[in-house]
């Protein structure tokens, strides 16, 4: 099983979106063990952004992802690094496929409304950087799995 760190950017949160993003990961079938809303401390932001330090939207990154509220996550499944890029879609917006998280519901790409790790290291990274250990539910069962002693 894979783990991926995933994030709702404030307009994702302010746009009150954060619930219908939600629903397409869990009927993916992608397990939620981690999730908190949080204020992004500027070093947290400037620790997660470190790759794009220079560039010239790099600051704009900054402001924005610490412009409100964000709702950060741990998810796990099957694949589930290059699985949730996926459905999350390209950067862009503009060249995001249609149905994907990107091109439903946001228009800039600087501006866009959720993060996603875009590989193995940089998973872990991101989860090591934005949950401590304690946060994360690492094994929780349905009743029926429960009973069944999975
Ligand atoms: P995100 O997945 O959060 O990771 C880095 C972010 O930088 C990205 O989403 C975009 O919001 C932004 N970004 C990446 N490339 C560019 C670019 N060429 N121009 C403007 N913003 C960018």
């Amino acid at each position: 099983m894979e783990r991926t760190f995933t994030a709702l950017k404030p307009d994702a949160v302010k746009r009150n979106l954060m619930g219908r993003i939600i629903q397409r990961i869990e009927e993916k079938g992608y397990k939620i063990i981690g999730m908190k809303l949080m204020d992004v401390p500027h070093e947290l932001a400037e620790k997660h952004y470190a790759e794009h330090k220079g560039k010239p939207f790099y600051p704009r990154l900054i402001d924005y992802i610490t412009s409100g509220p964000v709702l950060a996550m741990v998810l796990e499944g099957d694949n589930v690094i290059m699985g949730l890029r996926h459905i999350v879609g390209k950067t862009n917006p503009d060249e995001a496929e249609a149905g994907s998280i990107r091109a439903d519901f946001c228009t800039v790409k600087e501006y866009n409304i959720i993060h996603a790790s875009d590989s193995k290291e940089s998973a872990e990274r991101e989860i090591n950087l934005w949950f401590k250990k304690e946060e994360i539910c690492t094994d929780y069962k349905t009743a029926l799995e429960f009973l069944m002693g999975n």
